[in-house]
């Protein structure tokens, strides 16, 4: 048991630069408080005193500002730092080594009996405010934007963002912002993954104008290869838009 509580101390240290002494963690962070009562209550709900549980369940509440329903299940090392407003439901999995920011809800989106609440894998990190709905699934250390809302599954190591959440994709964010500007025009801001039809539609043109390209380059690689394409003088690098009008005519 003191192992354990030893071990809820040491993560305050690793996770929240302002912790300053054993004593002062011990006697002020609510979120190790509201992991020690949730164990009692969730040993009591094991052992099918459902009510007790409840009842203790609601105290932490009261005391802490941050309510956890007694089947919830939680790893161990799992830090919840500040906490007020974290609502983790009856069916949520918390593996080892999370941390939660206050405002978290690991909530349901039905109101069918069985697995209706997320299952958070080794060392997520949850942002303050986020909202994670649903029976999904964050993959070992994945991250959690503060106020996103994640309601699919979420890679391992893959971090989301936004509302709906999207998976941050910088490399092929990157990639694609290289190819626009090749195109003529900037795709600065349309990151990858946004819902919005326009921003699907002009990636779809990145990507099969990308596509295009690479074909095109073997082509005339190919050709190149044969004694003809650029080589033979017939191909011009150079695109002239007025050349479409012409194409028209
Ligand atoms: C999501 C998070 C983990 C990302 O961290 P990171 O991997 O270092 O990513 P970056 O900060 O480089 O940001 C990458 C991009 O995501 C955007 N972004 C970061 N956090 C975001 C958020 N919560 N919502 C929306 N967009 C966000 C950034 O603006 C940046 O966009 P850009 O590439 O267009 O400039 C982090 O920003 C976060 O929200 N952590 C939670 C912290 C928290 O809740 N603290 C509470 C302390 S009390």
């Amino acid at each position: 048991m003191f192992t354990r509580l030893r071990e809820d101390i040491r993560v305050v240290f690793d996770r929240d630069p302002a912790a300053r002494t054993f004593f002062e963690v011990l006697t002020t962070y609510p979120g190790l408080h509201a992991i020690l009562l949730h164990r009692v209550s969730h040993m009591l709900w094991r052992a099918d005193f459902k009510w007790l549980a409840r009842f203790s369940s609601y105290c932490a509440r009261w005391l802490t500002g941050i309510e956890i329903h007694p089947g919830a299940t939680i790893g161990r090392r799992v830090f919840i730092d500040h906490g007020m407003g974290v609502v983790i439901g009856e069916t949520a999995e918390i593996g080892d080594d999370c941390t939660l920011y206050h405002g978290v809800t690991l909530g349901g989106t039905s109101w069918n009996k069985g697995k209706r609440h997320p299952t958070l894998k080794s060392g997520v990190i949850v942002g303050a405010g986020a909202k994670i709905l649903g029976p999904i699934t964050l993959g070992a250390g994945a991250k959690v934007g503060s106020n996103a809302v994640v309601v699919k599954d979420v890679p391992d190591g893959a971090t989301a963002i936004g509302i709906p959440a999207r998976i941050l994709d910088a490399e092929l964010d990157k990639a694609r912002e290289a190819v626009a500007k090749k195109l003529g025009f900037s795709a600065y801001a349309v990151s990858s993954d946004m819902n919005d039809p326009m921003v699907k539609a002009i990636h779809g043109l990145i990507d099969h104008s990308a596509h295009t390209d690479q074909r095109l380059a073997w082509v005339m690689a190919e050709l190149a290869r044969l004694g003809g394409g650029k080589e033979s003088g017939k191909v011009d690098d150079h695109f002239d838009p007025a050349s479409l009008n012409k194409m028209v005519d």
